[in-house]
């Protein structure tokens, strides 16, 4: 029998207990992963001085490049599958992760707070209600200290609606073959993700739903939070947002 979780963890996402071991193949698209990185080593530079926190840092996709970049990382998931994969990394041991839920993330063991608290690769619209999303700003804001960052990334609406995703298959190096097609309910503001995995002549599917917000509706939640915007780019590579960008990174800063 695994061990009872606290009550307040959601339920380990449908994805996460079936392709833990998968998961850095599949969501890592190519490049993506150095370009988040490198954005966020620039950011603390900029940032007071402090640990951050990633919400939904999953495997350690993220987090273990920026602690080989001698960055403190902490973590939030409530996937324990997806956290094993990452203990099992080298270095994944040293990454304090609380497993809950990052709509009320932990608090810093350092009295100050976090200096950034992230959320990447789409992570914040699995928070499927506005409701959700509202508490999670708040309490990021809550667990910053002065100065202190929160970072996210997001579909722009538009593009999510304009741009047909089709049905593709995933890059998976080879190991599995997994087709993706995405369905967007504007009526509910979400969309789903399902995922058709073939491998080792089993098919599964796998349906991931999240809730999309246009930038100024995130701008809200971020001002009922006490936070204020410094900076939105086009992307992790910092470039600036454009018409034609399908995603933005938004830089959100508790003032001192
Ligand atoms: C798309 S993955 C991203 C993982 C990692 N941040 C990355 O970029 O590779 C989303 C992660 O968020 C976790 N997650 C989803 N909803 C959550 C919630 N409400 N609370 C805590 N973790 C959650 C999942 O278990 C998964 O590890």
């Amino acid at each position: 029998m695994p061990p009872a979780l606290p009550q307040d963890v959601p339920p380990e996402a449908a994805y996460a207990r079936h392709i833990a071991d998968r998961y850095d193949d599949w969501f890592a698209a190519a490049g993506a992963t150095d370009a988040t990185v490198g954005f966020l080593v620039s950011l603390a530079a900029e940032a007071p001085p402090g640990p951050l926190l990633e919400l939904g840092i999953g495997a350690g996709r993220v987090a273990l490049p920026l602690a080989r970049h001698g960055l403190a990382v902490h973590g939030v998931d409530s996937s324990p599958q997806l956290v094993a994969q990452l203990r099992a990394e080298p270095g994944g041991r040293d990454i304090p992760v609380t497993i809950g839920d990052f709509a009320a993330p932990p608090t810093a063991d350092e009295s100050g707070g976090y200096a950034i608290v992230y959320v990447a690769n789409g992570t914040f619209g699995e928070l499927t209600t506005q409701a959700g999303q509202l508490a999670c700003f708040a309490n990021a804001a809550r667990r910053l200290r002065p100065g202190g960052l929160f970072v996210l990334d997001a579909h722009l609406p538009e593009a999510l609606a304009t741009v047909p995703s089709g049905t593709r298959p995933v890059d998976t190096s080879g190991l599995d073959f997994v087709l993706r097609t995405r369905t967007v309910h504007p009526a509910q503001q979400r969309y789903v993700s399902d995922y058709v995995v073939l491998d080792d002549d089993r098919l599964r599917h796998v349906r991931i739903t999240f809730r999309y917000a246009s930038p100024g509706e995130l701008d809200l939640m971020a001002a009922a939070a006490g936070l204020r915007l410094r900076h939105r780019a086009g992307g992790w590579s910092g470039a600036r947002l454009k018409d034609t960008s399908s995603y933005h990174v938004s830089v959100y800063e508790r003032p001192v």
